[in-house]
């Protein structure tokens, strides 16, 4: 299991491949009969949604991140598009290409998609802010933004540095619109933390080592780096807080020293 979560995209796959022996084993069973009553085109719809549910399901059970939850739901349709490719104009395909570079530049550059904070992590996030007396905020890859914009506000200063174009024109506008928050569309690392109270980063483990030197490097004594999900490698953070909603969201706390 823990192999499996360390190389997602071989948990992936066995859970398709999983799904696709019970699939074979129900259509050779059940196919002829099912397709006379109901025509093939029926059959082979149903047939996609059970391999989604299927491998979605054991997805989860292998115990993998929940975008690999959708990602099982999503292939084997995106597979069944991709073999009726030829019948179909190639636009939708472009199109498609096109929103997911703009909301997921930054997956395959830096190793980090999009997914978001959830609200008890914002609200957990508030709490330190307010315990530590702390009035300077910088989510680095602020995503569609929202942590900035929860933070902000009561005499607090929240910034989010954030590159995927279309995350970073969403939250802009979302700051501007509410008035919370302000967004940079500026690359992490030439991002100026030197003022920050508090830096939050959710990424990935791949960063993580560059996120620390940037810390020790840039952030002033006392203040604070919090990661999602994602320790620092090497380093014993000073708090762990394990958050008690669904996801099982954990912050490592970093102080940094003089
Ligand atoms: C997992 S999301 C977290 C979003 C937000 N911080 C939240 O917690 O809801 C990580 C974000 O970091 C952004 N990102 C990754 N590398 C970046 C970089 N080098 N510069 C700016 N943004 C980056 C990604 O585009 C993505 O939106």
């Amino acid at each position: 299991m823990h192999f499996l979560r360390a190389t997602p995209i071989l948990g992936a796959l066995l859970a398709q491949a999983l799904a696709a022996l019970v699939l074979a084993g129900l259509l050779q069973a059940l196919l002829p009969e099912l397709a006379g009553r109901f025509g093939i085109a029926p059959v082979i719809g149903a047939a996609l949604v059970l391999q989604a549910l299927l491998s979605a399901g054991l997805t989860r059970a292998l115990g993998l991140a929940v975008w690999w939850q959708w990602i099982a739901l999503a292939f084997p349709f995106a597979v069944a598009l991709a073999l009726a490719a030829g019948s179909l104009p190639a636009w939708p395909f472009g199109l498609a290409f096109l929103l997911l570079y703009l909301f997921f530049s930054n997956t395959a550059r830096e190793r980090v998609p999009l997914y978001l904070s959830n609200r008890a992590t914002i609200e957990a996030l508030g709490r330190l802010m307010r315990e530590r007396s702390a009035s300077h905020f910088i989510d680095l890859g602020s995503g569609l933004g929202g942590v900035v914009r929860g933070i902000a506000g009561d005499g607090r200063k929240a910034e989010g540095y954030e590159t995927a174009p279309m995350a970073f024109l969403i939250s802009a506008i979302l700051s501007k619109l509410t008035g919370r928050g302000q967004i940079y569309r500026r690359d992490i690392w030439s991002a100026d933390i030197t003022e920050a109270d508090l830096v939050y980063v959710f990424l990935s483990p791949e960063p993580m080592p560059m996120v620390h030197d940037k810390a020790r490097r840039e952030m002033k004594p006392g203040s604070l780096l919090v990661s999602n999900s994602f320790a620092i490698p090497g380093l014993d953070a000073d708090e762990i807080w394990d958050l008690s909603d669904r996801r099982k969201t954990r912050l490592y706390l970093y102080a940094m020293k003089g």
